[in-house]
């Protein structure tokens, strides 16, 4: 007697008709680092690929990711001068608010979304304002709201807080609100896990911290129940997605905080998530571009409804040669 197989295998056509997880180009996020100066375009080391753009040379890659399929980017600051207070995040003429506008000028279909963080532009490199050892929390959300509120003038459609502040999402929530912005959304990041896998991102933003860690207010990896608590609890403050980071060693986190809030989730495939593939396959160890598809895979399966990634435009690409989706 033949044994039936178990699994279709009638070819391509049917693997793909039963594909559990479907990918699509417009649940994507690529980040864009923005320095000072004009006419750069500058390679970062830590990210073999990605640049850091001045605001005049930000239009050649957000054409390029637009072209792609892709409809989002994520943006972070590199000032040149940082202070105690990292007043650089909140400035009118700050380096964010004036790539944004530029962005905002010439793309007006592009999803701009802005992290919302101190810790790139405070000369001690965390994510708050500094009383004694620590980080102040209650004195650092009415900078944080001040931030969201620019980068939203400036003509962002999303902001990103990404400083794990308590109480942020409300803050942020109630300054766009009274500031005549009741539309913009935030997607916090709800679940930051305290992670070595940001290291070539502090290269990339020179926001490594001058001393201590950032224990204090990310998370300890090996808590779950503690993200859902967060991603509750910011569901409540107002955030519009919640989001858990890094990704592909916090899936099951992933997977819980899909099962629990009614909000889409996203994840943020980290730096160096990203720099450990490029290096393996600089290496000869693996395969770059399959690795890769199959993180993202696996991403979108274990529940993300969006994936924030330094591959966007690839994955585009890759989604329309019929490689992943
Ligand atoms: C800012 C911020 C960080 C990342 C996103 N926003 C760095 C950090 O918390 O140290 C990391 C992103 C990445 O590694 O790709 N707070």
């Amino acid at each position: 007697m033949l044994t039936r197989p178990r699994r279709l295998r009638n070819g391509a056509v049917m693997r793909d008709m039963v594909r559990e997880t479907r990918i699509s180009k417009k649940s994507l996020i690529y980040p864009i680092f923005i320095r000072e100066g004009a006419g750069v375009a500058e390679e970062i080391e830590a990210l073999p690929g990605q640049r850091r753009y001045s605001p005049d040379m930000l239009p050649g890659i957000v054409e390029t990711v637009l072209g792609s399929g892709v409809g989002s980017v994520l943006l972070f600051g590199v000032p040149d001068v940082k202070d105690e207070a990292g007043s650089g995040a909140y400035v009118d003429d700050g380096v964010v608010q004036r790539g944004v506008r530029v962005i905002r000028e010439r793309f007006p279909e592009v999803q701009i979304v802005t992290d919302v963080c101190l810790c790139e532009y405070t000369s001690h490199g965390h994510c708050g304002v500094i009383r004694g050892e620590s980080v102040d929390n209650d004195a650092t959300l009415p900078l944080l709201a001040r931030t969201a509120l620019s980068h939203v003038e400036a003509g962002a459609d999303m902001v990103a807080p990404s400083d794990m502040m308590d109480g942020r999402v409300k803050a942020i929530r109630e300054t766009l609100d009274d500031g005549g912005f009741p539309e913009k959304a935030i997607m916090s990041y709800s679940a930051k896990y305290a992670s070595s896998f940001y290291g070539p991102f502090r290269e990339a933003a020179g926001s490594a911290p001058a001393f201590g860690d950032r224990r204090g207010y990310q998370m300890d990896c090996h808590n779950r129940r503690e993200a859902l608590k967060e991603a509750l609890l910011d569901v409540e403050e107002g955030a519009d997605i919640v989001m858990v980071k890094p990704a592909m060693a916090y899936l099951d986190v992933i997977s819980a905080v899909r099962e629990n809030v009614n909000v889409p989730v996203a994840a943020y495939s980290v730096s160096g998530e990203y720099a450990m593939v490029k290096s393996a396959g600089r290496a000869g160890l693996i395969d770059e571009g399959s690795a890769f598809r199959e993180i993202a895979a696996g991403v979108f399966r274990a529940g993300a409804d969006i994936l924030i990634t330094y591959n966007a435009i690839e994955l585009a690409g890759w989604i329309d040669e019929g490689r992943i989706g």
